[in-house]
């Protein structure tokens, strides 16, 4: 049941900014790219554009799950996808398994896909009923109800306060430590409801979700040490684009970026985040906290 439910959900992922995504990745017709986030396959499959280009896409994601179904949305173009169930920050390991040691462009496509959110069993998603876990990778790593029972009350409020800039933190943590049982969503949720107003409470309850979902994966050590290694693996006029969600990605990025560009290995693409057009924040609520920065190796 539930694989199907999941089959049926990831129709409803909409690339974000794809027109965005390519034109900065600068397409070469035999172009080689890594998509580091490849989820659906959504961007991954308009990177390849016609098989007739035979340009390479090489996939990357921690999510088991994700890379089954993305395999089964290639057809044609299948045999120009590599797919690989590891984190991002590891490209380098794959492309020297792939014998590659240049790419043309990489995308980082930040965040969760709609499947993720959608799914029951996964516990990222405050609407969902199921049991906390927030691990992108099922098979590895502390669940968000394993980090909460081994942190203690200044951790966590810690963990809310800093990746989920919320400042009802030391409240929500006391309330969450306090709790008998911290297993399933509707505990977590509790628990925020215990700690704040409910006109306040969809706003808590999303920066609360995802300080944890942060904190579960390790999400940003990961995008920083991606950040200290990608210049050195894109050909000149490599392009890098990364769509991030969350303001401190984005500085992450932006502070990257800056260095590289003071050194003069980099040119910067987008002065400021590229963020959608009102009309796509319209169609897919999903997109509305993106943005794009992209830029070019120059040397
Ligand atoms: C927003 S979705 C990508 C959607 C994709 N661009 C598409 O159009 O279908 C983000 C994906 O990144 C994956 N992910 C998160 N952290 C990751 C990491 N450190 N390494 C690889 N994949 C990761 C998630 O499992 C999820 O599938």
């Amino acid at each position: 049941m539930i694989e199907s439910t999941l089959q049926e959900k990831h129709v409803n992922h909409i690339p974000v900014m794809l027109s965005e995504v390519l034109e900065y990745l600068n397409l070469q017709k035999h172009g080689v790219y890594i998509d580091g986030t490849i989820g659906a396959g959504g961007h991954a499959k308009n990177i390849l554009g016609s098989p007739s280009f035979s340009r390479k896409v090489i996939g990357l994601d921690r999510d088991a799950k994700a890379l089954e179904i993305c395999k089964n949305q290639f057809g044609a173009s299948a045999h120009l996808l590599t797919t690989h169930r590891t984190s991002y920050h590891k490209f380098p390991e794959i492309m020297h398994e792939l014998g590659i040691s240049l790419v043309n462009g990489i995308l980082l496509d930040l965040g969760l896909s709609s499947m993720q959110l959608n799914s029951n069993s996964r516990g990222f998603a405050f609407e969902s009923n199921g049991i906390l876990d927030m691990r992108f990778n099922k098979s590895s790593g502390q669940t968000a109800s394993d980090l909460i029972r081994e942190s203690t009350e200044e951790e966590l409020a810690n963990i809310i306060y800093n990746f989920g800039e919320e400042r009802r933190s030391r409240k929500i943590a006391y309330n969450i430590k306090t709790m008998k049982k911290m297993t399933a969503v509707a505990d977590l949720k509790e628990a925020i409801r215990r700690s704040t107003p409910p006109h306040k409470r969809k706003k808590s309850l999303a920066r609360v979700f995802q300080a944890l979902r942060i904190a579960v994966n390790s999400e940003l050590d990961k995008l920083e040490l991606f950040l200290n290694s990608f210049i050195d693996y894109l050909t000149i006029n490599g392009r890098v684009v990364i769509i991030s969600y969350h303001s401190i990605e984005d500085r992450m990025v932006k502070h990257a970026f800056r260095t590289l560009k003071n050194d003069q290995r980099l040119n910067q693409l987008t002065k400021k985040p590229l963020i959608p057009s009102k009309k796509e924040q319209e169609i897919n609520s999903r997109s509305r906290s993106a943005k794009l920065r992209a830029a070019e190796r120059i040397i």
